[in-house]
């Protein structure tokens, strides 16, 4: 089975889109060791380690662009980020005290990819379309700043022209 990032999780955010399709190689790699079945515990805890630190990673970005740009789901948004990591931690945890088992890798799948999949398409895609619009209206005021700031220099040089 192959795990991979679609053009429709793409969210706008150029920065999230690439963190999404990091996150969906090492998904790839876990879900794939599962099925291979020979790996050892230490491999598949490596990956899941990995994984771990990488979705924290991703969830800190996301998070930071929504406090800085006062984002009105942030809590929303957040506590959907605090339930994977909750639920990811308990896999980790089971999976380091029976190693791995078919109801196991299946559970995991449905939260990396079944879970992940949803929150893309419906939160981050959101999320994505609000910091669109901010750093469009962003840039709009910046351009009118300058419009303003060069307005009265205008006048002060015509007015010493004369
Ligand atoms: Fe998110």
């Amino acid at each position: 089975m192959k795990v991979q990032w679609t053009p429709e999780l793409a969210t706008g955010s150029a920065e999230i889109d690439g963190q999404h399709k990091e996150l969906f190689i090492l998904i790839d790699s876990l879900l794939s060791a599962f099925e291979r079945g020979i790996v050892s515990r230490e491999e598949v805890e490596r990956v899941i380690g990995f994984l771990g630190d990488y979705v924290v990673l991703h969830f800190a970005t996301e998070e930071k662009h929504m406090t800085g740009y006062f984002y009105a789901n942030r809590s929303a948004h957040m506590a959907q980020h605090a339930q994977f990591v909750r639920n990811f931690g308990r896999l980790r945890e089971q999976m380091h005290a029976e190693g791995v088992s078919p109801e196991l890798a299946a559970a995991t799948k449905e939260l990396c990819v079944d879970w992940l999949v949803n929150h893309i398409k419906f939160s981050d895609r959101a999320l994505g379309m609000f910091l669109k619009q901010r750093l469009q209206l962003n840039s709009g005021e910046r351009i009118a700043e300058s419009k303003i700031t060069h307005a009265p220099l205008s006048v002060k040089r015509e007015g010493h022209g004369s």
